[in-house]
């Protein structure tokens, strides 16, 4: 028997199964109660928060044999069609790929006609945001004058790109994000029905990163649990977030050294084959330059977090980098986490930015060429981007350490002080490697009982809380007391954002267009 992903196993059949959505699924069962159904709905949110999953069940609701019912029987052949996709009368549209005119014409033909078997005839057109404005326009015919029994419900994570004319004929359903809270007893439940046993860090870094998305979240988990079988704990999931595949992202370190583009395309094709979630797999790019950034910068090795025998494979490609090298590539990749992280086609965006990544040693090369007056090698890869020009002074081939800001976070509060200072001592003793992590922290704050860590990024706060269970023995050793570690997130975007949000240029189609494809950032807008 093949292996069913968790987030396809446990798609929630009824509206009491679905989670974090009670307005939504209050407003929908009001409305089947009341005899009150719209023509149309709108189900708008992020990834994996229910839109897909509320349309159906609502489609089932509303054709089930004993309904209009607020729950569906899930028995009747209707609904047990519904649910396999295969009702006639029940069509699922995927817009990214229906986009055309003709397409919409052909549905306005088919919605002429009674319903097949069922009590309406239901499209449900997920990314609703890919439609064209031809496609738009003849849809808006339809909703003016909705043919009897037809009721259309579209989903979309950019309801932004949806026509105003649109809107205000359908009914919205804005979904939120999941909290962590409810994500953490979502996944403690899968876990559970699966006879897997997860420690609470574990569970609790999972939710973490799902980011308000029960499909993330659960599709991570399916990772964890491929790695580290029907037991697992914290430091498996860090493992699994940190490290895996050292030898797919050598590789990838490698190509990107030598600047060879049709050798990336081809790894990422791989990794796509391998059904590999995109916007993991960057995440976990990210992680690996940090690591060669550790290593070139000669950290102690025990910083690294990785195991002994992916060592050597990070070693081999800190070697092809200068240090400030890697701190450049190591900055055009998180430049665009976001972009990949919010992107329509992440395996896209993955691609452009490791080709962007890949051309940047040439780039560098006649950069440097043209500042020293000499002639641009034509020679690849490392041997052009070796920075032999003084011009590297801006990034010292030392790193700094990452521990000096904190010194002002403590001064603030003297008694407690003293006291986390000598925590961290013994932490840094003890368990050196976690030491380093603690000592990134952007605050560390004692608050009777509980130790309160907060983080600017959150690889860093999930090894730490890997290591939970550790350090909470560790500090009540210190301090003498039963402590509870608490670690936060605080995401350092939230002014720079702000800046951005206040520019008029932002909306601009082709300075989007740039921002999405190129990675460009708005500095500056001036008049002509
Ligand atoms: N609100 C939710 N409650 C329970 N599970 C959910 C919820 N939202 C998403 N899921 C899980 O994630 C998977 C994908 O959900 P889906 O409804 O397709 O998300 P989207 O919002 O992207 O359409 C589901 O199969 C289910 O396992
Ligand atoms: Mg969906
Ligand atoms: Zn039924």
């Amino acid at each position: 028997m093949s292996y069913q992903a968790l987030a396809r196993k446990y798609r929630p059949q009824s509206f009491s199964d679905v989670i974090g959505q009670d307005t939504v699924v209050r407003t929908l069962q009001n409305a089947i109660e009341g005899n009150r159904i719209h023509h149309a709905y709108l189900f708008a949110g992020v990834r994996g928060v229910g839109k897909t999953t509320a349309a159906r069940i609502l489609a089932k609701a509303l054709n089930c044999v004993k309904g209009p019912t607020i729950e569906p029987c899930n028995e009747c052949t209707i609904c047990r069609e519904i649910t396999e996709g295969i009702d006639l009368d029940v069509r699922e549209i995927d817009a990214a790929t229906y986009t055309g005119v003709d397409n919409i014409r052909e549905l306005r033909d088919i919605t002429q006609f009674q319903p097949a078997r069922d009590r309406n005839r239901i499209f449900i057109i997920d990314e609703a945001h890919m439609l064209s404005t031809g496609a738009w326009n003849a849809l808006l015919k339809l909703l003016e004058e909705p043919p009897p029994h037809v009721i259309f419900m579209f989903a979309t994570t950019e309801i932004n790109k949806v026509p105003q004319t649109i809107i205000s004929r359908v009914q919205k359903e804005m979904l939120r994000k999941i909290t962590l809270d409810e994500l953490k007893e979502r996944v403690r439940r899968i876990c559970e029905s699966e006879g897997i046993e997860a420690d609470r860090g574990a569970i609790e870094i999972i939710a973490r990163r799902g980011e308000g998305s029960v499909r993330d979240a659960l599709s991570l988990l399916d990772q964890v649990i491929a790695f580290g079988g029907r037991s697992i704990t914290a430091a498996d999931v860090a493992t699994v977030l940190g490290l895996s595949d050292s030898t797919f992202f050598a590789r990838i370190a490698g190509l990107i050294a030598e600047g060879d583009h049709g050798g990336i395309l081809e790894a990422l094709d791989e990794a796509s084959e391998s059904g590999r979630d995109f916007k993991m797999l960057y995440r976990d790019l990210l992680s690996f330059f940090r690591n060669l950034l550790l290593v070139a910068g000669r950290a102690n090795e025990s910083m690294l977090a990785v195991a002994p025998e992916d060592l050597p494979a990070i070693r081999t490609a800190a070697e092809m980098f200068s240090y400030s090298e890697l701190l450049r590539i190591a900055n055009l990749l998180l430049r665009d986490d976001e972009t990949v992280n919010r992107a329509e086609h992440q395996r896209l965006a993955v691609e452009i930015a490791l080709l962007k990544a890949a051309t940047f040693p040439r780039l560098r090369a006649v950069e440097e060429a043209l500042a020293s007056g000499s002639e641009v090698s034509r020679s690849r890869g490392r041997a052009v981007s070796e920075p032999k020009a003084p011009q590297a002074a801006t990034h010292s081939e030392t790193p700094q350490p990452r521990n000096r800001e904190n010194a002002s976070t403590q001064q603030r509060e003297p008694a407690a002080a003293a006291t986390i200072e000598s925590f961290m001592e013994r932490v840094q003793k003890a368990r050196p490697l976690i030491g380093g992590y603690l000592g990134a922290a952007k605050s560390r704050r004692r608050d009777g009982g509980r130790l309160l860590l907060t983080f600017n990024d959150s690889f860093t706060a999930d090894q730490v809380l890997g290591a939970r269970e550790t350090l909470e023995q560790l500090a009540a050793e210190v301090f003498g007391e039963t402590m509870s570690i608490d670690v936060q997130l605080d995401a350092p975007s939230a002014a720079a954002q702000a800046a951005k949000a206040s520019s008029p240029l932002r909306d601009d189609p082709v300075v989007q267009a740039f921002q999405k494809h190129l990675g460009a950032d708005l500095v500056e807008s001036r008049k002509r």
